[in-house]
């Protein structure tokens, strides 16, 4: 069969003048970090930090043990306040507001700023209960059946759990104390949700839950993971922010950007050598 009988010959016009497609607007910034420094007593632990963090995007912090990533994740909602010696310099602000000005109050920065740790740590109390403690701290006056629901439904974990919400806590899995922790944080109703590896107590597929969870959750919040699982930062990030430690074993950022660019098109030699696994 001959498919070029009787057919005109087909021209296509390209139009050359076209302008190069704008590359897409980036969301707006929550957290901008000036020559931030944290210092255990004379020990400078991360120097001139300058970064900005994005809504409704999840932000990883990668780099070698020791390098600054909780110093600097424990700023963002002013955590390093409980650690007698610790001090910041340099500005971070948080909507534009200084995190840091003395009339700002940090009870109510850790309410809109929630925090997951590494190891899940539910309160020996149950699951219900787990998810009500902050909304009762704050007086939240609204239908405690209803916010903890809500909480639970948004944490994945409504479903595996409904039918045992006066059972203790301490009677879930590890993921599934994960995603209660991460409850706990939601029904407290944060604008952003810091995580410092949350799935290193995990097996892989919980791991992956927490993953897929992120992905929706930032829909809604802004999210900060520290993580040292590589495949998690590039599954799993918007921008990745690289850090490492000099001979001073003070931490710096050698990079941030893109996620897609961190890992496929790294600026710096140690951004390549640590995506790639040839350190750290
Ligand atoms: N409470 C503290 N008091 C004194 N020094 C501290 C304190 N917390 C952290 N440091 C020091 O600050 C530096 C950075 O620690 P940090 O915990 O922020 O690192 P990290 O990147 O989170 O490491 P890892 O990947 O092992 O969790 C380290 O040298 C650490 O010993
Ligand atoms: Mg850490």
């Amino acid at each position: 069969m001959d498919l070029t009988k009787d057919k005109p010959p087909v021209t296509v016009e390209l139009d050359l003048t076209e302008p190069p497609a704008e590359p897409p607007a980036l969301p707006p910034v929550v957290f901008d970090a000036k020559d931030l420094n944290v210092f255990y007593g004379a020990f400078r632990a991360v120097g001139d930090v300058n970064l900005e963090v994005r809504q409704n995007e999840v932000t990883a912090f990668i780099g070698p043990s020791g390098c600054g990533k909780t110093s600097i994740l424990r700023c963002f909602n002013r955590m390093n306040d409980l650690i007698d010696i610790a001090r910041i310099e340099g500005t971070l602000t948080y909507h534009g507001v200084d995190l840091y000005d003395p009339a700002v109050n940090s009870v109510e920065v850790r309410r809109r700023i929630g925090m997951v740790f590494q190891k899940p740590n539910p309160f020996p109390k149950s699951i219900y209960d787990n998810v009500a403690y902050g909304p009762r701290l704050a007086g939240v006056k609204a239908d405690m059946d209803t916010v903890v629901e809500r909480a639970l439904h948004k944490a994945a974990l409504w479903d595996e759990v409904k039918d045992r919400l006066k059972a203790s806590a301490m009677g879930l899995s590890g993921g599934q104390q994960q995603r209660l922790c991460i409850a706990r944080a939601i029904a407290c109703d944060p604008e952003v949700i810091l995580m410092d590896e949350p799935c290193s107590a995990l097996d892989p597929r919980s791991t992956l839950q927490i993953e897929d969870l992120m992905a929706e959750l930032k829909r809604d919040y802004t999210i900060i993971i520290v993580t040292h699982n590589m495949q998690q930062a590039a599954r799993a990030s918007d921008a990745t922010v690289f850090m490492t430690m000099g001979e001073d074993r003070a931490g710096f950022v050698v990079e941030h950007g893109r996620t897609i660019d961190i890992f496929t098109n790294p600026r710096n030699q140690l951004t390549e050598d640590y995506v790639s696994g040839r350190f750290g």
